[in-house]
């Protein structure tokens, strides 16, 4: 069994599993509950100024018959009272004094209230703060959330209000809806940040309902854009916590988060550099339950690979995560068709034909149409395998010689 243990910049939990700030994490009945199932860890729903929500306010994108595979929300931050909530972090970390809580805290740029709120809340005893500079709708129009996530000065200058303020560790959340993320990692750092969060959700609208012509979700009419999040957004945050955690200038400990539901996602974003993941959608679809088969699966595949430590693999993929111009032009696949598999359904031909490079012949062959690749003229773009039914029908196989390797640099220099 493989130590699961996991230390953030100085916050400790049994294993790197924590809730992401969001409805699971809304009161400490909810989070006991999660961490009597066994998560290592909770960010509690953000706190600030008392709001008020609307009432419609998810809506879910079903894609191939799973449903929630994505999600928007016009949600914004708790509703409860401040004095609840701290009543409540008190009561879950004396109970659960080996969990990691993080509280999550959103204020309006000015000094003074940042560090009334950050007082009263680490009086909790929480282990960590987690600034939401990441919100994308409703706060972000009363200057808070995403407002501050995509002003590099903004993030400086709140972060450092805050890490002054306290002697806890201080996260930053980020939003993805920025142009470059690793420039707002930057901000947070030179802010004295003690790690960063990321990502919290895109900006969406999920769409429009061709009866009444209502945007969806809408509140008597009409809707804003929301925040999307979900498995759908999961290539995006891996991105980006890639971009953060390869970026020398940054430098500090990533929690990740976007679209994490399985094992096999936590395990993804940890090579990439996640030290701790978040999750919230996979946890609204299917309950606190999930965390039991992501805590035995990566037990699995650490102990199947004889890794002692769950810390061990964090960032291993990162050096592999480089610009384009690092890649080798002299690595080339072709796709190989293996015709004792194929369903002779021509996908493949048509993707080639239509939207690659031509390079899949239909060749007849007892009584039926064989496709075949044209190994010469195939550039190894890997559609063909995409869009095949059958599992490992296409496969993609090395030819170069494995010993030649020109990246542009190299292209570059020979020009020079
Ligand atoms: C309904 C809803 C409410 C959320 N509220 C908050 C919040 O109060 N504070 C925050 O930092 N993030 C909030 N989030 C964002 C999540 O914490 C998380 O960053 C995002 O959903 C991506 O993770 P996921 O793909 O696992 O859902 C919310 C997300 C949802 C769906
Ligand atoms: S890998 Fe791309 S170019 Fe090659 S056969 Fe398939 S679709 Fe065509
Ligand atoms: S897509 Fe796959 S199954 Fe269909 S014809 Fe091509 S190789 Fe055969």
């Amino acid at each position: 069994m493989a130590d699961l243990r996991t230390n953030l910049a100085g916050i400790a939990s049994p294993n790197p599993f924590w809730l992401a700030s969001a409805p699971p994490t809304n009161s400490g009945y909810q989070i006991m509950r999660a961490f009597e199932a066994g998560w290592g860890g909770a960010v509690w729903k953000t706190l600030g100024d008392p709001i008020v929500n609307v009432t419609s306010r998810f809506a879910g994108l079903n894609a191939a018959g799973y449903r929630m595979f994505g999600m928007n929300n016009i949600e914004l931050i708790t509703d409860r009272s401040l004095e609840d909530n701290c009543r409540e972090i008190v009561e879950v970390k004396k109970r659960f004094p080996d969990r990691a809580i993080v509280v999550s805290l959103m204020m309006e740029c000015k000094r003074e209230r940042w560090r009334d709120l950050v007082a009263r809340v680490e009086q909790t005893g929480c282990d960590g703060l987690e600034l939401n500079f990441g919100c994308p709708h409703g706060m972000s129009e009363r200057g808070m959330g995403s407002a501050v996530g995509q002003d590099p000065e903004l993030i400086e200058e709140v972060t450092s209000w805050v890490v002054e303020a306290t002697r806890i560790p201080v996260l930053v959340k980020l939003t993805p809806n920025v142009t470059s993320i690793k420039h707002m990692g930057r901000a947070a750092r030179r802010g004295k940040a003690a790690g960063i969060s990321l990502i919290n959700t895109v900006n969406s609208l999920m769409g429009v309902d061709l009866e009444t012509w209502n945007p969806i979700p809408h509140v008597d009419g009409k809707s804003s854009h929301g925040g999307f999040c979900g498995p759908a957004v999961k290539p995006i945050a891996l991105n980006m916590v890639g971009e953060c955690a390869r970026d020398s200038e940054i430098g500090i400990p990533l929690s990740g988060i976007g679209g994490i539901a399985t094992w096999s996602d936590a395990v993804e974003f940890m090579l990439m550099g996640a030290t701790s993941v978040q999750v919230c959608t996979a946890v609204m679809h299917h309950g606190f339950r999930i965390v039991g088969d992501m805590i035995e699966g990566l037990n699995n595949y650490l102990d199947g690979r004889g890794i002692a430590r769950a810390q061990d693999i964090i960032g291993k993929t990162v050096p592999k995560f480089v610009d384009w111009n690092d890649l080798n032009l002299d690595y080339k696949i072709v796709a190989r068709i293996d015709q004792s598999l194929c369903i002779h359904c021509n996908k493949c031909y048509i993707a080639c034909e239509d939207a690659a490079h031509q390079c899949i012949d239909r060749i007849p062959r007892n009584g039926t149409t064989d496709c075949v690749v044209d190994e010469s003229h195939c550039v190894g773009c890997n559609l063909c395998q995409m869009v095949c039914p059958v599992d490992d029908c296409i496969t993609m196989v090395r030819v170069d010689d494995g010993r030649s390797t020109r990246t542009w640099h190299d292209v570059e220099a020979t020009q020079v």
